[in-house]
């Protein structure tokens, strides 16, 4: 009898478990908070546009450069977007040994967050 009323509960517990991949995708972007906090954000700032001043300063390929916000960013995909942070970009040294593959892709995950955040606020002038 007891064993019986185990059984449900313990199915039921399973039936009410959260879907893998939602779950997953929350934990990578916020661990690549984490992470961008602490190895990307003092040149790519708080909200990932970085700055057209410091990007002439280091002799960036583009004003715009350090804005990882922008299209250009946002439509490589996963791989290509970790690859580029791996082996670095112009003036940015590449981040190859430093984080690993899973860190690159929690990064990329929280860089897609700060990119979608920019398309929702759209249309600011200027940028
Ligand atoms: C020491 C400063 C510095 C740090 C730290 C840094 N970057 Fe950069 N990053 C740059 C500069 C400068 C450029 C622009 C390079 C150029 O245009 O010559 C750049 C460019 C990039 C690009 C390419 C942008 C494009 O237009 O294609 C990506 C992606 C990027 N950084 C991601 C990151 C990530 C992710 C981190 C943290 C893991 C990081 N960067 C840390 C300075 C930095």
């Amino acid at each position: 009898m007891m064993t019986a009323l185990w059984l449900v509960v313990v199915s039921a517990l399973g039936a009410g478990a959260q879907p893998p991949g939602k779950t997953s995708n929350m934990t990578d972007a916020a661990l690549g908070k984490r992470l961008y906090e602490a190895r990307c954000q003092a040149c790519h700032g708080a909200d990932g546009k970085g700055s057209a001043a410091f990007a002439k300063d280091v002799g960036a390929y583009s004003p715009d450069s350090l804005d990882l916000t922008k299209p250009r960013v946002q439509e490589l995909d996963d791989a290509a977007l970790a690859r580029r942070i791996e082996a670095g970009h112009g003036k940015m040294k590449g981040f190859h040994g430093k984080l690993s593959s899973k860190e690159l892709a929690q990064i990329a995950a929280y860089l897609r967050l700060i990119g979608r955040a920019r398309a929702g606020g759209a249309a600011r002038a200027g940028r």
